[in-house]
């Protein structure tokens, strides 16, 4: 028989792998009522100039072949306009690399930069792919606490010194999934003290970056100080500009640490079909000439509303969001985050997934994802208020 030494029976009964079958079991056993509101899928449509702009690649007979590896000249400028409008930062292109999505990169970034047995600083409660990278790459990943009170945010400058002195790498994603929450620019700074004095690579995931709520502004990472000698910040298209589908992102860090990616990259993976790269420059060129990533945001913030009114009058508690599209709601007393999941799911015919997909810490909590119509969401809320 063949058998997995990455994908064992240890590591496969994991919420954070068992969790997605659960969700699998959840879908088959309902039928068309189902409002899933499990996956974070933006369901809003691309603008339509970047629609236009695709057919019209896909009509050029030279841009069929691989794709350019470089990144797309007028991608790579409207990433520098981009960063320029956004954040007043200068970037230059030799910092930036364009890639298939952000998932697989937080996956290469554990391969390249840290060594089997060697320490990752992990959010408690974070993207899974960052614990999975980890264990994949047989390092060792080191769970930091988070508290709601200090926003989600690991308090690593807390940590022992014989940790920080050991670690290689940590992750951070804000606007945060599951929670919901956004940093501080003074809680990046300090992080940022702390991975220049240790010498750990800081993986900035910005995959939410402009959906932030209630007069907060988008971070960058390059607007800390000190930022550019360790840091990566990784940009998804998937949510800000809806193309999730089209799987493209791009990263951007000083030119040594994007050469390694570049060069691990360069033998492990291909391009970005070049269609998607000039088309999805046409999306970025939208979102800084049209401000669009405020309207994402307001889009979002509306659904929020509707759905935070509908559980306060029932009593239903979570954390408020602060940015991202998700609601992370506290499980009643006494029940597991799968039970609380499944009961949602067989009575209200709303899916959720299970807090434990982000890590135990979570196992309290399941997540809303608001990547649905205000009147699905309003729908939704209602049903789940409707059980309790
Ligand atoms: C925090 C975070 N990082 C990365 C991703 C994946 O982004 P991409 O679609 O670019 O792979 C997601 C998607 O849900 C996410 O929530």
């Amino acid at each position: 028989m063949i058998t997995s030494p990455l994908l064992t029976a240890d590591v496969l009964t994991k919420p954070m792998i068992n969790v997605v079958s659960f969700l699998k079991r959840m879908r088959l056993e309902s039928d068309s009522e189902l409002i899933d509101l499990s996956v974070g899928n933006p369901d809003l449509p691309p603008h339509a100039s970047v629609i236009d702009e695709l057919i019209k690649c896909s009509q050029r007979e030279d841009i069929h072949g691989y794709g350019n590896f470089d990144g797309q000249p007028v991608l790579l400028e409207n990433i520098q306009r981009y960063y320029r409008k956004r954040y007043q930062a200068e970037v230059a292109k030799n910092q930036i690399h364009v890639i298939r999505g952000v998932r697989n990169l937080l996956f290469s970034i554990a391969y390249i930069f840290v060594a089997p047995g060697e320490t990752v600083l992990i959010p408690s409660i974070g993207y899974q792919s960052y614990y999975l990278a980890t264990l994949f790459n047989h390092a060792e990943p080191y769970l930091v606490p988070m508290q709601p009170e200090a926003n989600y945010v690991p308090e690593v400058w807390t940590l022992p010194e014989d940790v920080l002195a050991r670690a290689k790498l940590l992750y951070l994603n804000y606007p945060n999934n599951p929670t919901g929450s956004q940093i501080t620019r003074e809680q990046l700074t300090r992080i940022v003290e702390v991975c220049r004095k240790y010498g750990i690579l800081l993986c900035y995931d910005n995959a939410y970056n402009e959906i932030v709520f209630d007069g907060l502004s988008p971070i960058s990472l390059f607007e800390i100080p000190g930022a550019w000698e360790i840091g990566i910040e990784i940009t998804s298209m998937s949510k800000l500009t809806s193309l999730a589908g089209w799987r493209i992102a791009f990263c951007v860090a000083n030119e040594s640490i994007i050469n390694y990616i570049w060069n691990y990259n360069a033998v492990t993976d291909s391009a970005v079909y070049d269609g998607f790269q000039i088309a999805g420059a046409k999306a970025l060129a939208h979102v800084i000439e049209h401000d669009d990533g405020k309207r994402l945001a307001s889009i979002y913030r509306k659904r929020r509303d509707i759905v935070m009114s509908g559980f306060d009058t029932a009593g239903i508690t979570y954390y408020k969001p602060q940015g991202g599209f998700y609601m992370w709601l506290n499980v009643p007393e006494g029940k597991t985050d799968m039970d609380f999941a499944a009961e949602i799911c067989r009575k209200a015919q709303v899916l959720l997934t299970p807090g434990s997909y982000y890590g135990e810490s979570g196992a309290h909590n399941v997540r809303l994802s608001l990547t649905a119509s205000e009147d699905r969401l309003q729908t939704a809320a209602d049903r789940i208020a409707g059980l309790i």
